[in-house]
Order: C-alpha cells, then structure tokens, then sequence
C-alpha cells in the first residue's frame, strides 16, 4: 500500500501573484450553495444546537450567506424555526401575529415575548375572517403596571392601513407621514391580510445583498437525518418553506444516506434543493451526486469539537479533502460546501482556493450573540457553550429524546466546552469575508472562479507556521 500525504491548512500558504486588483471593494464573493441556489457571501452557518436556529439563520441570511437549522429539535420546533426566519423581514407579513381584545395585558406581553414581536395586531373573528379592531405596541405598554386588563381597555383603535397592492415606497412615505412603525394591510371591509413594518424596510435598504427567495423572504436550510421521520420531517420543512434540505450524517458515503438521497429525490421531484454529506472522497461525491444531490458538504473529523479521528482514526486532513473532492465536483458540475476546521480567515481563504464553493463555520460562530443560548460571565469574562453533535452531552440528550440506541454501546465523536463570546455574528462574519477579499486581491483575482484558478500553494514546514504568526511582540 502506498501512504498519500494529506494536507491542511496549517501546512500551507498561497503565493502571491501579479495583481491588478487594488481594492477589496472590486472583488465579488458571489458563489454557488448548490445547483439552484447561489449566495452573495459563501458563508454557511453548522447546522448544530449550538451555532444554527433562526436568529443565527437570520443574521447569516441577512448578510448574503445561509444558515442552516438543526435536525436535534422535533419536527415541530425545527418548523418554527424555519418559519420565524421566513417571516423575519418579509416585505409583506401574509400572516401577522394578531391577539383577541378580550384576552388580558399579561397574555399578551407573554405572546409578543414568545414571538419576538414589538406589538401585535388585534382582531376579532367574523365570518371565518379576522377584522382589524386595533393594535397593541410595546409603547402602548410601557407604563402600564396592571396585566389584568383586558387587551381592549389599551390598544390603539386609530388605525392607519393600506390595501394589500400598496407599493413599498409608498408603505415607507406613509409610515413616515405618519410617524408609525406597523401598517396593517386590509380589505375595504377592513378585513387584515398582511402587515408591512418598518424594521423590515430598514433591513431591506440596510442589506442589499441578504440572500432572498422568489418571494423576497430570507433564504433557510434545514437538516434532516435519515430515520424513519425524514420524509414528514422533510415534508413539514419544505411546506414551511426551507429553501435546501441537508442530509445530515457523519458518514456520508454510507447506503443508508445514499438510499435517502435518492428517495428525497423520487419523492419531491424538482421541489426540492438537497445537500448531502458529509464525505471526504471523489467516490462518495459521485455517488451522493448519481443518487440525486444538488449539493454536497465535505469534512470527515476537522471540526473544532471533532473527535471523530481521535475515536476511530478515520478522516481525510480538510485541504486535502477538499481539492480531492473539487477535482471530482468540477467534472460532475455540483457544488459543495467544505465543512469544519476554519480558525480564522486565511483558513477561510485557504479552503476557497483550494475549490470550496462555500465554507461551513460552527465555532467561530457559536460565541455570538444569534447562537442560541445565553452568554455565561465567569470572573467578568463571557463565553458561550459549544458542543459537538456527536460529543457526550447531545449524544446523551439525543437517547432521552430518540428513546434509546440500537443497543450497540457508542463512543462520543464529538468535544464540548465553552468557546469566547464574540458579540454579533457580522462581526465575525465581516471579519472572515474581509480576509477572503484581502486573499482574492493577493492573487489577482476578481471573482471566486478567478480565485480558485490562480491559486497556487505551497507547502511550509513547522518554522515557516511559527514565522506566519506574530512572534517577537510582547
Ligand atoms: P467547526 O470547526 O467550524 O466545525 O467548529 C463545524 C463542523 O463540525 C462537525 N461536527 C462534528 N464532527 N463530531 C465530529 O466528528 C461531532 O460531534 C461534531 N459536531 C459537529 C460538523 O460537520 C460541523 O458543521
């Protein structure tokens, strides 16, 4: 047996070319996701309980890459999750959160506390339609101490609406005349039946570059395992409008996950956008492709809460994986995603030179302010908590909730701890994007497929890595 050598980021760096490109500003970081999707940032958030559900889905969106929502919730939640992202700056809401007058303050403040809403619009029930009565702001409630009240007694019944085929410049003018942050959309009769707010238009001008489906809502991914619930799961994903399914599975070159693959396909047709993984070979990327997929995700064991080459010694090093994987990709023309293992931007660059079209990012992204759960203070410090998927504790959670393992005792793959808390996720984000145009001006390159092509690596000894950080700087 000849022993390859397989290399990653740390072993290498591009070389410099002649450039013509004088400015971050003249590069453009579009890329393809999949066959039918294309993204502004290549930037996709890990699809873990740590890192992705919708406010880290919808800051990524926001900024012109993707988040994709976790698998570990039940089909329920993991719905919800995907339908706050696509409700989330909607040029028109077709559904508003709406309350009954009779209900009492403290319901309501509940309700909009649970929803993440400003305020609510209120209704009552008419001939199976709902007929705008009033609406109830978090300025309405400000210095009201008594929840008991009924809804009714505090909302405001002066209602300024539009009808439904409004223009968007004319909702803002008369949001502005008006000095109004809601307006509700209703019939001449005054039934509702959309809301236009003004934080979704000022999140339209401020990112013009988010990613947004056919009906200008924020674009979503959802994982999906292969159980015995994935066709419903991925049924109820797609019907509350996930725009790409990913396949989830440690092992992606399995039958089980090709089996999957093809029966996604054969179920829903051209109505659905599947990325497979997670693989690390040519032949897996073939057969995940013949199969079906729209889309691939490469990475077997580099990811920062990765075990999986400690616990069974197997994985191929992320550099290496990805230029096998890009050769293969190239000839069949499908896109994949290089997953796991990026510290910073030079990796970032680095995975994209080497033929990513996008970059999946779990830990860096966890300590920010859109991972869920809250920040912990220790000794004035705050981090966040990330855990591998396949670590102890989820592996744990997952037996409580999946009601046990097939009996075969299992090692963890995965770490967990605490990681720094870095604050908003476009920090982080700005700062991964602003290396990767930095690196395209480097080599002369304007484009991504520019990128890709002029890239040339060259392999660096322990002494050269040393030399690449500061050094001799106290
Ligand atoms: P980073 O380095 O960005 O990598 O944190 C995120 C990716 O790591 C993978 N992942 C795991 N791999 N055991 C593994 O071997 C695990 O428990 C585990 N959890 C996540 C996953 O591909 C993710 O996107």
């Amino acid at each position: 047996m000849t022993i390859r050598e397989g290399l990653t980021f740390d072993d290498v760096l591009l070389m410099p070319r002649r450039s013509a490109v004088f400015s971050r500003k003249d590069t453009s970081t579009k890329a393809p996701l999949s066959r039918n999707i294309s993204l502004n940032i290549p930037l996709v958030s890990a699809n873990m309980d740590t890192v992705t559900e919708s406010g880290m889905a919808r800051a990524m969106a926001r900024m012109g890459g993707i988040g994709i929502i976790h698998r570990f919730l039940s089909i329920e939640r993991q719905v919800e999750e995907v339908k706050k992202v696509k409700r989330a700056e909607n040029v028109i809401i077709e559904d508003p959160f709406t309350v009954h007058p009779d209900i009492t303050l403290g319901e309501a403040k509940s309700y909009m506390r649970r929803e993440g809403v400003s305020g609510v619009l209120v209704v009552k029930e008419k001939a199976g339609k709902r007929l705008l009565v009033g609406i109830l702001t978090r300025r309405d409630l400000l210095f009201e101490t008594d929840d008991r009240k009924k809804v009714s007694s505090l909302m405001s019944t002066d209602l300024i609406t539009a009808r439904p085929n409004v223009s968007l410049e004319r909702a803002r003018d008369i949001l502005h005349d008006y000095r109004i942050e809601k307006l509700p959309l209703t019939t001449k009769e005054g039934y509702l039946v959309g809301l236009i707010t003004l934080c979704d238009i000022i999140e339209r001008m401020q990112n013009p570059l988010s990613s947004k489906d056919k009906k200008g809502r924020l674009m979503v991914g959802a994982a999906v395992g292969v159980k015995e619930d994935t066709i419903a799961r991925t049924d109820a994903l797609l019907s509350a409008g996930a725009d790409v399914i990913v396949i989830d599975i440690a092992h992606g070159h399995n039958e089980r996950a090709i089996e999957t693959t093809k029966l996604l396909r054969k179920t829903f047709g051209k109505n659905i956008e599947i990325i497979a993984g997670n693989i690390a070979t040519p032949e897996a990327a073939r057969d995940l492709a013949k199969a079906g997929a729209d889309g691939l995700k490469v990475g077997i064991g580099p990811g920062a809460a990765c075990t999986t080459r400690i616990v069974t010694g197997v994985g191929v090093p992320q550099l290496t994986a990805i230029m096998d994987v890009a050769k293969e990709a190239a000839k069949i023309g499908i896109p994949f995603i290089a997953d796991g293992g990026i510290k910073n931007s030079g990796d970032f660059s680095k995975a994209m030179a080497a033929g990513a079209d996008t970059v999946m990012i779990g830990n860096l992204l966890a300590g920010c302010k859109e991972s869920p759960g809250e920040y912990i203070l220790d000794r004035g410090v705050a981090y966040k908590y990330y855990r591998g998927m396949a670590s102890y504790d989820a592996t744990r959670e997952k037996i409580d909730v999946d009601g046990g393992t097939d009996g075969v005792f299992r090692s963890p793959e995965g770490a967990s701890g605490r990681v720094a808390y870095r604050g908003e996720a476009s920090m982080v984000v700005m700062d991964l994007i602003g290396g990767l145009r930095s690196s395209m001006s480097y080599l002369g390159a304007k484009t991504l497929a520019q990128f890709e092509k002029n890239a040339e690596f060259i392999k660096m000894s322990n002494a050269g890595l040393t030399e690449s950080g500061p050094h001799g700087v106290k």
